[in-house]
This record gives structure tokens, sequence and C-alpha cells, in this order.
């Protein structure tokens, strides 16, 4: 297979982009930023946000390869980075119309990277099946990006035919995530503060509790999906892809001290604004349609994702610096001070 990538340069992309080739497809890469892990993979640099004339043979005027996938994972994919600057979550959305008008009109089925955080974070279910979804719930600015994305995804499979998958990941953890200068994840930035014996704070409480998704995990079921979607065999499907097991952000901070052989400083905060605090995938579909089958418990996940750490750390200990936390700015909605809502 002939597979574009947009977000070609972050995590889940590199990983993708590597794992594509190692099994014989070509790839062809678009980002916006050069890709700071490898070299291995051919890549366009593009700033897919803009709004763009309509041009058949790429996006904005500049022509792609041919391809017969897309997967579209390019995005501004930082919940609480939303909440604070939420014109970055319509520049989500330009990212995904830009990338469907493309895919429209090259004729090329595509797959679409959405998120759990559109179930919100209303703690009605034990496990979330994927047609529990309900937009009344629109958490933040982010799941208000990821939610019109899918909606679009939709509206050009009735109007245009567009053959589609949809995947919501679930904190995808491991290997290519440490470029903590530029985006911070709750993993990676206990890792970084633990190893440098600095206190970590978990918002959301001792009870918050994710499905965290081995990275290795998250790439082999896009590739099945991929693979499905081309040969015509699983076809405009919404699917959830994690490990399919809770874990507290708590148990996996004291996962990641153990692995570094140290006690963890914790101090608990409350929620930032916007971020879900419960979730767990329900997974049977992924399995049913596709095979999936995650292999990587959490524990194992932790074990290999501080082993790259401290390999990566090695190589650049320039990294070895305190990271700016990015929680600065609202934390509760109480804290915006509308006019409007204040007591009187
Ligand atoms: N990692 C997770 O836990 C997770 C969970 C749910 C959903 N997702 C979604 O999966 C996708 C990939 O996530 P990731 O973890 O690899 O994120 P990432 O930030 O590592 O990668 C996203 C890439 O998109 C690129 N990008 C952003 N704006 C762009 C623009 N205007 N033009 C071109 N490229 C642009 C960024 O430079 C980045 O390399 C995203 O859509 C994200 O929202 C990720």
């Amino acid at each position: 297979m002939r597979v574009l990538i947009t977000g070609s340069s972050g995590q889940i992309g590199t990983n993708l982009a590597l794992r594509l080739q190692a099994d014989g497809h070509e790839v062809f890469g678009v980002d916006k930023r050069q890709n700071s892990w490898t070299d291995d993979f051919r890549y366009l640099l593009q700033d897919l946000a803009g709004h763009y004339a309509p041009f058949p043979g790429g996006i904005n005027g500049v022509e792609y390869e041919e391809v017969d996938v897309v997967v579209h994972l390019a995005a501004h994919a930082k919940v609480h980075q939303l909440v604070r600057q939420p014109h970055r979550a319509l520049e989500n959305v330009m990212m995904t119309f830009n990338v469907l008008e493309y895919a429209r009109q090259q004729r090329v089925p595509i797959v679409f990277s959405s998120s759990r955080e559109v179930y919100g974070d209303v703690h009605r279910f034990e496990e979330y099946g994927e047609q529990v979804a309900d937009f009344a719930y629109t958490e933040s600015t982010y799941s208000a990006s990821k939610i019109s994305g899918e909606a679009f995804v939709y509206s050009y499979a009735r109007c245009y035919g567009l053959p589609y998958l949809v995947f919501r990941f679930s904190n995808v953890y491991g290997r290519y995530d440490n470029d903590l200068h530029r985006m911070v994840r709750v993993l990676p930035l206990f890792t970084h503060a633990i190893s440098r014996g600095e206190p970590i704070t978990v918002y959301g409480g001792r009870e918050k509790t994710l499905d965290f998704t081995y990275i290795d995990d998250c790439v082999d079921g896009i590739v099945r999906g991929v693979e499905a979607l081309v040969e015509g065999r699983v076809v405009n499907q919404t699917i959830n892809l994690a490990y399919g097991q809770g874990n507290t952000l708590v148990y996996a901070a004291e996962r990641i001290a153990a692995e570094l052989g140290t006690e963890p400083q914790m101090a608990i905060a409350p929620s930032l604004l916007g971020e879900v605090t419960h979730y767990v995938a329900d997974l049977s579909k992924a399995r049913a349609l596709l095979g999936y089958d995650p292999q990587i418990s959490l524990d194992e996940g932790i074990a290999r994702s501080v082993a790259w750490f401290r390999e990566h750390r090695a190589a650049h200990p320039e990294d070895d610096v305190a990271v700016a936390a990015d929680h600065e700015g609202t934390t509760q909605s109480a804290e915006l001070g509308w006019k409007s809502l204040a007591p009187s």
C-alpha cells in the first residue's frame, strides 16, 4: 500500500510510519514540523490548517504523490491547551476539512484519529461502547474538535461515498513521546520529573482512572484498520482502540517511580478544566472487526517506556532540564469569572 500520514512527525505518526515501512508499505508524511526522531521516511513540511482554495492533486497548491489511503493524525492534541487556546480547536477542524477534501477529490479512503474525549466525563458507564457517545456532553474545545471531525467524516461518507474508519484513541504512551518542550504528556512528564527528583502533581484526584494504551498496541490496531479498509473488508466503522483496562494515574506514577528505583513525591489536585477523569474502553468492536488484541499491560508498557526514556536521555543529556508545566491558567470553570455568572 501507499499510505499518506498527516501529523507524521508526532508520536503516533512516527511509530506508524516506521511500522508500515517495516511491513513493506510505502509511506509519505505531511507535518508542519520536522521529524525530531528519525529520517527514515519521506515527508513534506506543510501547514494543513489554512483556509485553502480547492486543489485536486494535493493541498494548498502542493501536489502530493498518489496514495491508496490517508491516515489523518495531524492535530493539536492536548486537551487542556485547547481549553486555554480555543482557536487551536478550530484549526483541528480546518485540518480535517482540508484532508477530507483531498481524499474526496482523489477518491481515497481515510482513517481519522478521534479520541475517547468524545464520550465526555459524565461517569455513566463502566465501559464505553462506541454507540454511547452523546454529544450533549461536549467536555472541552478539544472534544468539540474531534466531534466536529467525526461529523465531517460521516457527512463525507453520506454525501460523497467516502469510505472511512474512525479510531478513538486513549492515552497512548511509549517511544517518541518525551518531547516535553513541545507538548507535555502526563506519563513522560512524570518520568522526567521523577527521574530528576522533582515533585509531581496528579490532577483529577486519587481515583482518576484512564485506559493507557502502549504505542505498539495502538499502531497495531491502526495497521489492521488500514489494511482492512483498503481491502474493503471493514468500512465506515467507528472503533475504540485502547488497552481495555482502567488504571489510576496514581498507580501509573508509582510504577514509573518503581522502574526508576525511587519513591514519587506526589501532590493531588482537582481536575483541569475539560479533562476526563474516568474512562475504560469497550474493545469488543475492535476485537470482532479487526482481530485487535492488545498485548502490553500498563506494568509492561511502563517498564518499556522507562527503558526507552533512559536510552533517549543518555543520548540527549541536554533535555535534562526543568520543564515548565503547561497548566497555567484556568483549572476550574468557576475561576473564569464570567460577569453574568458572578454570584450576586
Ligand atoms: N496520543 C494520544 O494519547 C491520543 C489520544 C486520543 C487522540 N489522539 C489523536 O491522535 C492524533 C495523533 O496524536 P499524537 O499523540 O501523535 O500527537 P502529536 O502531537 O505527537 O502529533 C500530531 C502532529 O500533528 C502536527 N500538526 C499540528 N498542527 C498541524 C498543522 N497545522 N499542519 C500540519 N501538521 C500539524 C504536529 O506537528 C504533530 O507532529 C491526534 O489527532 C490526536 O488528537 C491521540
